[in-house]
Formats: C-alpha cells, structure tokens, sequence
C-alpha cells in the first residue's frame, strides 16, 4: 500500500508531500453524475457497492493518496431519532429540529452494526478493493457542527435557534452535545473496527462560535471524541472550518492532524498552532479555476509554507467546487508530487 499519508499524519519523514481533496468524489465528477442519476444522494450513501464504487472513483481518476469513504456527516443523525431528507440545491433537511429539553426525549444511542450496517460494508468493500492502493479514511461530524443541524433543521447562516439554545438554555445544549459525542464515538469506533485507516473530524461550523464560546461549547467534546478514539491508534485529523479566529483554542486539542481552511495564511497558521503540529490544506478550492500558472505558484507557496511544520498533508481549504474540472484536479495532484519530491 501506498502509505505515504498515514506516514504523513504520524510526522514521519516522507518522499513526498501527500494528498486528498474534501469532497474528492461528488458532482465535478462525470462518472458520479452517472450513479447519481441512477440513484439519489441517501440511496448511494446507503448501497454499500455503490457507495464504495464511487468512493474509488476519485483515486482512480485523480491519484490522490487517499481515499475517504463516501457518506454523509449526518447519516448517523437519523438512527439517533430523527427523519433525514435531501433536496436538490436545498441539501439537507432534517424534520421536527430539537429545540427544547423534551425534544432530547427522542434521541438515543445508535448501535452501529444494527443502525448503520451500509457505512461498516462499505468500508469492508472498500479495504479489499484498496488492498495495494491506498489508505481509507472514515470521518464523522465534530459534535457542534452535527448540533447546528439537528437544532436548525438544516443548514443555515446566523445559527439562531442554535445561539438562542446556547445562550438562554445552555444546560439543554450540553445535554445534546453530550449525547451527539457518545454517539460520535460508537460510530467512530465501529468505523475502525470495520477498517478504517484514518478519522477527520469535520467541524464544518465551528466558525460560527467566538473563541470564547467555541471553549465553553464545543471543544471540550472534540476532546472527547479524540481522546475516545486514542486506543484505535488510527490517526485522527480535526478540520475546523473558519479557524482563523480559533487557532489558539484549537491548538489545545490532541488531534494528530489540524485541518487548515483557505481563509488563513498557512505559515501564521503553523506558528500559531505550533511548528512540532502536523497540518492539512489549505488551497482555496476557487484556485482551481485560475490558469496553470497561477494555480502552480499557488501551490508552491502552499508547500513552502507547510515545509514549516512537522507535517505537511495538501487539501483544499474547504470541499472541491462542483464547477471544477477533473482534469485541473488530477493536475493539481501531479503539482504537488512533482514540487514536493525530495
Ligand atoms: O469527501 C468526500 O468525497 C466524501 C463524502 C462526503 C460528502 N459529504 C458527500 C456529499 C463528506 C465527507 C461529506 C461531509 C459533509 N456533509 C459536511 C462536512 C464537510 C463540509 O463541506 O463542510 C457537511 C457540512 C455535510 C452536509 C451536506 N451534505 C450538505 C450541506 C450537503 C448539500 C450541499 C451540497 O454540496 O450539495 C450535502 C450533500 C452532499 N454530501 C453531496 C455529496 C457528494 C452532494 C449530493 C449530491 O450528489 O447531490
């Protein structure tokens, strides 16, 4: 296997900078259009074949040097109590949203053989169809960005019911959180026990918080989490979106990997979170549709910065565009082989 990655997340010495893409498989592929309209979103998270088909269709395409299980952070949301549904353009949509302490009555804990039995095939599929290729990674929502959504409904802006819950019952919202983290942590286990080689923790939202309260409400279970999934001894990657503002909280956390968005500058967020951290990102995912030139130079300053720090894995900043083209995204990964060869 290809281990270049795992090396990477573990601050190894390696030959090259590795890479993967948030979002690597979905529409900018045509080949995923193609089963997409065959089947829709929730049908393709929930058809292990299909499902794994897809999840290698970006490693084959793009030689990235890893693959990401394909899922949704909120497929573990409707075993723990609540209807799930997909709209075109809309995205998600999540009926009867919590919003006060009777609403916590519906919720429990998931048992992951039982409730998720697709996303546990999918990763066996998935580790015998990988065999000599490359790692898989599992991933989960962080527990603030699976609240934002159980609480909104869906995806939103201002996050209004989510801070008035925060900010005039916040007893109610630690019940919630700890409720989502317990079951984050099943989850995440029965990922690595399926063969799961890796966990990112997407915290897609927790830009939303001030650093004062993203302390009092959300790290203490990202650290649980982690802490949680230590015994797997899989490494763990937490990419807070929106970090910026968050960098000095975040650096307190014991995860192997921080995810970097596109809005920071690399190199501050290196000397910031610490030069003995191993980082991921952080190209701003609209790069892609500059000219070569431009994207190259881009590229190379991203490197040169991450040669900072212990560890350096290239991603995006944020998910890959629909409007992008496949092929700026295989010459995106060939760059980065090519400028960061020892
Ligand atoms: O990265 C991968 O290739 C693995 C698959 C993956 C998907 N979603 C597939 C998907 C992963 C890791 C996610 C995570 C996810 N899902 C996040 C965290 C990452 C981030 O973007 O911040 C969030 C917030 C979600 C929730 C979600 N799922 C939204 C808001 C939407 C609608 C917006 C959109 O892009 O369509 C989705 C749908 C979704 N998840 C699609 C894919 C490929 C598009 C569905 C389609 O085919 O129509």
């Amino acid at each position: 296997m290809r281990d270049v990655f795992l090396r990477a997340c573990r601050g190894e010495e390696v030959e090259y900078t590795p890479i993967w893409i948030m979002r690597q498989a979905g529409r900018y592929l045509p080949e995923y259009q193609q089963v997409r309209s065959r089947v829709d979103f929730l049908t393709l998270c929930k058809t292990p074949e299909l499902a794994a088909e897809v999840t290698l269709q970006p490693v084959r395409r793009l030689g990235v040097d890893a693959a990401i299980l394909f899922s949704d952070i909120l497929i573990p949301v409707e075993p723990m109590g609540m209807k799930l549904r997909f709209y075109e353009r809309k995205g998600p949509v999540l009926s009867r949203p919590i919003r006060r302490g009777r609403d916590l009555r519906r919720l429990r804990l998931i048992e992951p053989e039982k409730d998720v039995p697709f996303v546990l095939e999918t990763i066996r599929i998935l580790r015998r169809r990988l065999k000599r290729a490359v790692p898989l990674i599992g991933f989960s929502g962080a527990p603030f960005t699976l609240a934002t959504y159980m609480i909104e409904g869906g995806t939103s802006k201002n996050f209004t019911h989510t801070k008035r819950m925060l900010f005039s019952e916040p007893e109610v919202f630690h019940q919630l959180m700890e409720i989502i983290t317990n079951n984050t942590i099943l989850y995440l286990r029965a990922q690595v026990r399926a063969g799961a080689q890796a966990l990112q923790l997407f915290d897609s939202w927790a830009g939303a918080l001030s650093p004062e309260d993203y302390r009092s409400f959300s790290r203490p279970y990202v650290q649980k989490v982690i802490e949680a999934l230590r015994e797997t001894g899989v490494p763990i990657i937490y990419f807070a979106n929106g970090c910026a503002g968050l960098l000095d909280e975040i650096k307190a956390l014991p995860a192997d990997v921080f995810g970097v968005d596109w809005r920071v500058d690399l190199g501050r967020a290196i000397t910031r979170l610490g030069r003995h951290r191993v980082v991921q990102g952080n190209l701003d995912p609209a790069a892609l549709f500059a000219d070569m030139k431009v994207l190259r130079e881009k590229v190379a300053s991203i490197l040169r910065k991450g040669r900072r720090a212990r560890g350096h894995i290239f991603n995006l900043g944020h998910g890959i565009l629909p409007e992008t083209s496949p092929d700026v995204a295989r010459a995106l990964v060939e760059m980065v082989h090519e400028l960061s060869r020892r």
